[in-house]
């Protein structure tokens, strides 16, 4: 399958009407110039969730979701992108438009095999009283079995190569045969075993993991990595996870097969299981693009934590505002699966509201290997901690994390966070705290959520000159955005977020659109320049006095005096620097 043209997205996004696609699913009500109804993602008896079709654009005042016609589909639906617009083209009576090529490419073709010995695996297990003796053993009823697929492979040498019609070379490609060390020919790589199906993100069956009914030979087989399949992307159980329409705003991540079946006995459908590997980062953001807090569950002996603490560390790059990283331990000789047979569900919900956050875990973890009753002994541990808060992205996250090791070691945070590395965020964030002190926000994020909100307030902006040059972070962002106005000044605000989709801080610039405002267009546009021109002050005030610290260092060159001195002759305001 090919990329969708962007161009096409853009027309699907300028041509579709949220109330539309929100009121087919949530049935809204009108109140004034917005639609209203009660939250789909929070349970709430009066209505704070608000679509607004000028801004193309919902938001809860409840829970804070919030996003454009496309971000409620993925939401609600739980659909992927290309899903969400294939749906929307739909509505509209649109095909959505693929790079022709007439091939099927070679990967068509493994899925096509894959999903047919998925049906003959399922088939057998259908005639076996064995297989079917061994899963009834372990809890699991038919229904549960058939919502993850769950097959047989016969203990015969070559049922499966037959089946295929003898297809040797795309068995190879789909690591379904192994060939015999003597050259002799195939042979089934499953046999004798009760199958788990790996799903992708479309349901397609990309790989099997294998379990013995015995104890005897390996306890479990799994597909190598073929074209369709890599460990260290898939996730066994997402794809029936977000078939089951559960909340995922928090996901459970378990070790085995058998933990993510047995959870979903009891009606926890919120996990997945890595394939034996460790937790990957590519794994880490398919997860937080669709839950905030992620619960990994380990043993709680020594492999466990070790497991755990390799988790954290994938999970650092990660973590941030609004995302929550925690570990579940389980006690010794239990896992998922047995736990919550023995406990129950309500038991197991209740160990998992308990789980350890990530910043806990890592404190713990290394006062276990400081002594921290000593002063050096404290030290050790923020010299410890330093290059593991270092891999955290700047923001409320890492302040919090490094209060919490302030506490811990007994340093004022600003002290530590002396310490620590530091990076400029891109755009600055730090939303809490500028509210609670009354504090306004930076000025670059009050023009990017002005324009978010008011994109038409644009049009009467003037971009100073060489603005794209300026320092202040986050002037990027809105550079491009004032030249994508510029160029589009109709844009409604979904139509501008759905150009940033893949941008890194698409997240954020969708919460900065969110949020009433209370101002109307004309309003918006006089209130945009004069915060571009507080900038621009700002900006020059930066600059002046940069040039001024290094020219107590060394001589300026020409070119440096000649700028300082216009910047002084238009004399800056020393307090704006925000
Ligand atoms: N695993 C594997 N190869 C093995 C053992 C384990 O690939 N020989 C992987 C499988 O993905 C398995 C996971 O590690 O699901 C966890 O192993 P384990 O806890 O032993 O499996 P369970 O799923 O709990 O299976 P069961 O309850 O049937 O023992
Ligand atoms: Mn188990």
């Amino acid at each position: 399958m090919s990329r969708i043209p962007q161009h096409f997205i853009d027309e699907i996004v300028a041509r579709t009407d949220i109330v539309d696609v929100i009121t087919s699913r949530v049935p809204l009500k009108k109140a004034g110039r917005e639609f209203k109804a009660c939250c789909p993602f929070h349970d709430e008896k009066t209505p704070s969730f608000t679509v607004s079709p000028d801004k193309q654009f919902y938001h809860c005042f409840g829970c804070g979701a919030h996003g454009t016609a496309v971000g409620f589909l993925l939401e609600y639906e739980r659909l992927s992108f290309v899903e969400a617009i294939e749906e929307l083209a739909g509505r509209l009576g649109m095909e959505v438009p693929r790079e022709k090529s007439d091939q099927p490419r070679p990967s068509d073709d493994l899925y096509d095999l894959l999903a047919r010995a998925d049906r003959y695996f399922r088939e057998q297990l259908r005639g076996n009283a064995a297989a079917i003796g061994y899963l009834k053993g372990r809890g699991v009823v038919g229904e549960v079995a058939a919502r993850f697929g769950i097959g047989y492979a016969p203990a015969s040498w070559d049922g499966l190569l037959k089946h295929l019609g003898g297809d040797v070379g795309r068995a190879l490609a789909a690591g379904l045969v192994i060939a015999r060390d003597d050259g002799s020919g195939h042979y089934d790589r499953f046999r004798g075993r009760i199958m788990f199906p790996i799903r992708d993100h479309r349901g397609r069956t990309v790989a099997f993991g294998g379990r013995a009914m015995e104890d005897k030979g390996p306890k479990y087989l799994n597909s190598p990595e073929t074209e369709v399949f890599h460990k260290g992307r898939e996730l066994y159980g997402l794809y029936e996870a977000r078939q089951s329409r559960d909340d995922l705003s928090r996901i459970l991540v378990v070790e085995g097969y058998m933990d993510v079946v047995g959870l979903a006995q009891y009606g926890i459908n919120n996990c997945v299981a890595t394939l034996g590997t460790a937790t990957t980062p590519d794994h880490l953001s398919r997860l937080f693009r669709i839950a905030r807090d992620v619960v990994f569950c380990f043993d709680g002996d020594r492999a466990g934590r070790a497991a755990a603490w390799r988790a954290l560390r994938v999970s650092l790059g990660q973590i941030r505002d609004g995302r929550q990283v925690r570990f579940l331990f389980v006690p010794e000789g239990e896992d998922p699966d047995s736990l919550v047979r023995n406990e129950g569900a309500d038991a197991f919900r209740a160990r998992l509201d308990e789980a350890v956050p990530l910043s806990e875990f890592l404190i713990e973890h290394l006062r276990s290997e400081t002594d921290t009753a000593s002063l050096d002994g404290r030290a050790r541990l923020a010299e410890l901690a330093r290059p593991l808060v270092a891999q955290v992205p700047e923001g409320v996250y890492r302040d919090m994390l490094t209060e919490r090791l302030a506490q811990e070691v007994g340093l004022p945070g600003e002290r530590l966070a002396r310490h620590l590395p530091k990076a400029e965020p891109a755009v600055p964030r730090r939303p809490a705290r500028a509210a609670a002190s009354g504090a306004r926000p930076p000025l670059v994020r009050q023009c990017i959520a002005l324009l978010l909100k008011h994109p038409s307030s644009a049009a009467d902006a003037n971009v100073p000159d060489g603005m794209e040059r300026w320092t202040t972070p986050g002037v990027d962002i809105l550079t491009t955005l004032l030249e994508q106005l510029a160029r589009e000044p109709h844009l409604t605000t979904a139509g501008v977020l759905e150009r940033w989709r893949s941008h890194e801080h698409f997240r954020h610039l969708e919460q900065l659109a969110s949020g009433e405002s209370l101002i109307n267009e004309a309003q918006a546009a006089t209130e945009l320049i004069g915060l571009i021109g507080r900038l621009s002050d700002q900006e020059r005030a930066r600059r002046r006095n940069a040039l001024l610290e290094k020219s107590a260092e060394r001589p300026l060159d020409e070119e440096e005096l000649r700028e300082l001195n216009a910047l002084l002759a238009s004399r800056v305001s020393n307090n704006d620097t925000d």
